[in-house]
Order: structure tokens, then sequence, then C-alpha cells
């Protein structure tokens, strides 16, 4: 029988290139390819890049260089790079990484058989960064393995961006908005828990602006989510990422009412200052943004909250930072991702003429300060499930340690507790939602002790709020 080739995927950056390496893997291997653990034993290399940030386009450079030797001493080997940073940068980034054979952009995925074909033919190296139309864009249906499935499965609802937010590189790299067909959505997502996952997260860049049903009032995500809830099996529904000025009513209302809806949202901010925020055109005030959080939360009092930080934008004065300290003393957000303002290539905020202004110290020290407050506030939010018992879906063992499972809370939040002695009951426990006492916290996780029987899931049933139980 011939030997399988061997695929090693590099992943960088967010959930939609989270999602494109699962539908890589699927591709390739109906193409003869086996996902192998390292690049060193790969016929073929993938980096899947991300181009948000500078930084982040600097590590897949680097992870490139890095294969240099490699490629030397295996000259079979085929280095491809995908993802935002090779749909960017097109045939530049043939020119600045040597070692690439070719690059394709994230709309070029379902090609990748045909593009690797074209570079065996002529070993001529080449860039595919044509974008599809929105008219004839069509998504990829996933294809696990069914020993591939996690508890947790992601599920993409959208692809592109048609906003205009003046620091972002995404509508430039991923296109237009596109909304996938509700039917294939609630299908994939009956398809994933027929395959024992039983936590679906949807994924999509503005998943607040989908459209794809044509409901009277126009909210179609509010009623995605209706849809997908009543897949029977489904345990726990998540979706990200949001954009505040998109975040209705009815989908606040959808968390406190839909079976499967858990606690968690993330409502990116990205500043506190109302002043940032237009310059940023993000399409609301703090005040409005306060304004939709305290409705989400009067709806949910238990819901916990994330959020997106950018310190140093353009223009940003000592005053318009202090604005950004204190919405979240004010919020009090579980969790939150910071960055400094990263100027990138082709977004609006370069034809706006907003000049990187704030110097680099300034943005280090103003995103320290963020992360000192958030630590303490952090500490305090997750101090309160201390002493009670929440209820964990188990997703497997723990990176902690031997011994040790893990699983999430409804709001998102990590738990890593003792695995029961008899190896087998550890096992079983996977995919069960258990109720799990904590005692203690660590930085970003809770520590817990198993309690009792895993709950019997009211699957399918009426509402039945997956939360903190005592
Ligand atoms: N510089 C810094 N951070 C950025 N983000 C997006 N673009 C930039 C940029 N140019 C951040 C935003 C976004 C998150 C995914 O990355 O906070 O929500
Ligand atoms: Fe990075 Fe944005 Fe592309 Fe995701 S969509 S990989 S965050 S640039």
């Amino acid at each position: 029988m011939e030997k399988k080739r061997r695929v090693y995927i590099q992943n960088f950056g967010c959930q939609m290139n989270d999602y494109d390496v699962e539908r890589m893997v699927e591709i390739l291997r109906a193409q003869g390819y086996a996902a192998c653990a390292s690049a060193e034993e790969a016929d073929l290399v993938v980096l899947n890049s991300c181009a948000i940030r500078e930084k982040s386009e600097h590590k897949v450079q680097s992870a490139a260089g890095r294969l240099k030797e490699l490629k030397a001493a295996r000259p079979g080997m085929v280095l491809a790079i995908a993802g935002c940073v090779a749909q960017q940068e097109g045939a530049r980034l043939l020119k600045r990484v040597p070692t690439a054979d070719f690059t394709f952009g994230p709309d070029q995925i379902p090609a990748l058989p045909s593009l690797l074909a074209r570079f065996s033919d002529g070993r001529r190296r080449f860039s595919a960064t044509d974008v599809i139309d929105v008219e004839d864009y069509a998504f990829l249906d996933a294809d696990p393995e069914p020993g591939d499935v996690k508890v947790t499965a992601l599920v993409t609802i959208q692809k592109g961006c048609d906003n205009h937010c003046a620091y972002c590189i995404v509508p430039h790299t991923r296109g237009r908005e596109v909304s996938r067909p509700a039917d294939e959505v609630v299908a994939e997502v009956a398809r994933f828990v027929a395959l024992g996952a039983r936590e679906v997260t949807l994924i999509g860049q503005n998943v607040n602006s989908y459209h794809a049903i044509g409901t009277p009032d126009g909210d179609d995500f509010a009623e995605l989510l209706r849809r997908v809830d009543a897949v029977p099996g489904l345990v726990r529904l998540r979706y990200t990422t949001s954009h505040p000025k998109d975040f209705t009513e009815k989908v606040a209302e959808a968390h406190r009412d839909l079976r499967t809806m858990t606690s968690w949202l993330h409502l990116p901010v990205q500043s506190g200052s109302t002043r940032t925020l237009r310059r940023m055109v993000r399409g609301y005030t703090r005040e409005e943004y306060l304004r939709k959080l305290e409705h989400a939360r009067r709806l949910s009092p238990e819901l916990s909250l994330s959020t997106d930080i950018i310190v140093g934008y353009p223009g940003e004065t000592d005053a318009e930072f202090d604005e950004t300290l204190s919405l979240l003393a004010e919020v009090e957000y579980d969790n939150i991702y910071s960055f400094g303002y990263s100027e990138r290539p082709d977004t609006p905020a370069l034809k706006l003429k907003l000049k990187d202004d704030v110097p680099a110290e300034v943005k280090d020290a103003r995103l320290q300060q963020v992360q000192a407050l958030q630590r303490e506030i952090t500490a305090r939010r997750l101090g309160r499930f201390v002493g009670r018992t929440a209820e964990v879906l188990v997703e497997g063992a723990s990176r902690s340690g031997a011994g040790q499972l893990c699983g999430r809370l409804s709001g998102n939040e990590m738990v890593n507790f003792g695995e029961p002695a008899d190896p087998s009951r550890a096992r079983a426990l996977v995919g069960q939602l258990i109720p799990v006492r904590i005692t203690a916290t660590r930085a970003h996780t809770l520590v817990g002790e198993l309690t009792g029987a895993p709950i019997a899931l009211a699957l399918a049933s009426p509402p039945r709020r997956l939360k903190v139980v005592a």
C-alpha cells in the first residue's frame, strides 16, 4: 500500500483560522494526507497566518525562517503559507519568505488540491489570492472524522466583514460579509452533536449582523440562535464575535430564554472614550454601549462578560485612556484581551490620516495599567464562585497535570478538578455536565472538586439554565 503523505499545519490567529485549519485537514485527508505532529515528519507544511497586528505577521515569517534548514535537508518538502497575511501580501510574501513554495488566501481553501497539483507540476512558486464574489461564495460543510470531534465544536455562520473599524485589516483580508444559510448551520450543528459534540460556538467576524433568514424584524441572528437551540442533544451554545452596535435586545433575551444558551457574552468595546470610539469609526458611544450591557445583565444577572481593548490608538490622550480604565472599573468584566495599537496596511485609519502618534513606551505603560487593573477585577470575579457548586461541561484531561480533568462553566470559566481514581469513570465523564464544587482560584482559572454524579441532561426540553446551581 502506498505510504500516506503527511501534513503539518501550524495555526496563528483567531477562531476563523481554527475553523479554516479543520477544513484544510479534511480536504487534505481526502487527498490521502494524514495529519502529523511536527514539521520534521511532514511532506507538506502549512502555516496559517494572522495579520491583525504587526507582531502576528512577524510570527509567521519567523516560523517560516525556522524551517529553512529543514527544507534544505528535505528537498521534497512543500511549504505553503495560508491565511490573512497570505491574502494581504500576495506575491510580496513570496519575496519576503524565500522558503515558501506558494501562498493562498482564505477563499482559496477549497482549491487546495489544485494548488498542490499546480506546484508539483512545475515546482514554480506562486500566490493564489483571488477572492470569490459574494454571490458565488459557498461555505464548506464540515466533514469531521468521528474520532476528531471534541466536546466543543466551532460552526461558522458568516465570512468576511462589512464594517469599517478604522484600525482593522480584516475587511481587507477576509472580504465582504456573507451569511451562511440557516439550514446549513443547523444541519452542521446536528452533525457535530450526532458525533459527540455537546457545545457549539457559532463564529463570524460580526455575528450580530447575520442575515440569511429574512425575519420580519430583521433580527436574523436571534432567530438563528433559536433554531440552533432546538437541535436535540445540544447542551451549550456560544457565539463570537459580536459588534456592540448590532447587539440587539432580542439577543440579550436569548441569553435569558434559550435552553442551551450560555451565560458568556464577549462584547468588544475597544475604548471607554466616546471620542476615541468616534475616531475608530465604531458606531456607538460609551453610554450606548453601557446601556446595552446593563440591559443584558438585568435580564441575566449571572452573565460573564469579556471584551477587547486597544490602547494607544492614534490621538489617544491621557484623559481618553483614563475613560477606558474607568469603563473597566465600572463594568467589571470577567476577562479582557488588551492590545497596543498597531498600524496596519489598507486600513481606514491610514486613509483618514490618523497617525500612529502614541509613543511605544506610552502604549506599553497603558497596557500594563489596563492589565494590572483587570487582574484585580478578574480575581474578584472568579472569587464569586468559590464555595459554590457549579455545572461543568467536562472537556477532557487537564493541562494542569496528571489526574486532573478540565471543563468550563456556562460563563466560559475554565475549571480544573481531580478526576475519579477509576480511569474508565474519568473517561465516561468527558462530555457530561457535572456538579463541581469550586474551591480556589488561579490567575485565569478555577480549581474544584467533584461532588456527585453527572446531571441528567434534559435534552430538547423546556428552558433549563446551565449555570451556577448552588
Ligand atoms: N491594533 C491593535 N489591536 C487590534 N485589533 C484589531 N486590529 C488591531 C490593530 N490594528 C484587536 C481588536 C479586536 C481584536 C481581535 O484585535 O481589539 O477586537
Ligand atoms: Fe487574524 Fe483577523 Fe485573520 Fe483572524 S480574521 S486570522 S484575527 S487577521
